[in-house]
């Protein structure tokens, strides 16, 4: 069994250090944080390995993992391979989605094999995410070998792996950015108009609740396009022109969310079939302006 030593050891580095643990795929060695109290910390999570110190007291590993902040990767690498620790076919990867894999140039310099492994999971704490680790789609990219042994360590853990561009990483990236992160941003933001509205945030958690489970629930049923509703899948160019004046005058940047949302919202529309190509230049006209727009009659229009 290949030995892996984790360097940053939070919600991340902890869960999968626990699921490879139970599993059998890897025997944690060291494992390194900030303190060494949550290095034990991380080591009674994980049920296994022995908490370090510092990059001098760990020893030599087949495999070592980078589970730090985003923002501390390169130095963390550069320190590792400054302090001698990686033998040439080590596998050194990190498991950052916004990061490519060539951060660890200095381990590669060393001889190592690096990767990246993302998964596409939210790991709000390390309990739940070890529950539910399971059906996680990880994106993967760096040395063919490393991800050989990194993509079938993920799978033993009921990971799908597949492969990113290296260059498409802060793209590939902010995909879940918008999925995950903006839904959560967007829940906010309809609580704000609400509360704007005179309805308190607790009672419109709650109306919203079925609202957006159900829109989700449509969305993964019948996909994107199928799932919209509302007044521009229905090509009410009035209803959206003036719920953007009234947005415009209480927030402007969440008027000009609203607008770059609801420009999707047509595109999606449009090419579902559900707007034609008069109805979807309207929308877009409405959506870039900023005073209420009359209804226009729809006689002859089609
Ligand atoms: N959270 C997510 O939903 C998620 C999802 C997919 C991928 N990721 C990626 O996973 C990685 C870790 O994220 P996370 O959420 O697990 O972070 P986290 O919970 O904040 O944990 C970060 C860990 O790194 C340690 N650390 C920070 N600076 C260090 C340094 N200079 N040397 C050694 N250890 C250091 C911290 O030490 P202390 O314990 O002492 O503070 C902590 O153990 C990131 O690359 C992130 O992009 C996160």
């Amino acid at each position: 069994m290949r030995t892996l030593n984790i360097i940053g050891s939070g919600r991340v580095g902890r869960a999968c250090g626990r699921l490879w643990t139970r599993a059998g795929v890897f025997r944690i060695g060291d494992v390194l944080t900030r303190s060494r109290a949550s290095a034990s910390e991380a080591v009674r999570f994980i049920g296994a390995g022995r908490a370090v110190g510092g990059l001098d007291e760990m020893c030599d590993a087949d495999v070592w993992m980078i589970a730090t902040r985003d923002d501390v990767i390169v130095a963390s690498c550069e320190a590792l391979a400054a302090a001698g620790k990686i033998t040439p076919d080590d596998i050194v990867f990190h498991v950052s989605g916004a990061t490519p894999s060539t951060a660890l140039a200095a381990a590669a310099a060393r001889g190592a094999l690096t990767a990246s492994v993302h998964p596409i999971k939210t790991f709000p704490d390390a309990e739940l995410a070890v529950q539910r680790f399971p059906g996680t789609y990880c994106g993967a990219e760096g040395n063919p070998e490393a991800l050989r042994v990194l993509g079938a360590a993920f799978e033993a853990i009921g990971a799908t792996v597949f492969g990113i561009a290296v260059a498409s990483k802060p793209i590939y990236h902010a995909g879940g950015v918008f999925a995950c992160n903006y839904l959560a941003a967007l829940v906010e933001t309809a609580l704000r108009a609400h509360e704007k509205a005179g309805i308190p945030r607790a009672a419109s958690l709650k109306a919203l609740e079925p609202l957006v489970r159900e829109t989700v629930d449509a969305i993964f049923e019948h996909g994107p396009a199928r799932a919209l509703t509302g007044p521009i899948a229905r090509g009410d160019c009035a209803t959206v022109g003036n719920q953007l004046a009234a947005i415009e005058g209480w927030d402007a940047a969440l008027a000009a969310l609203y607008r770059g949302l609801g420009l999707v919202a047509v595109d999606l529309a449009a090419r579902d079939g559900r707007l034609d190509d008069r109805r979807a230049a309207a929308l877009r006209d409405a959506l870039g302006q900023q005073q209420p727009v009359r209804p226009r009659s729809d006689f002859g229009a089609r």
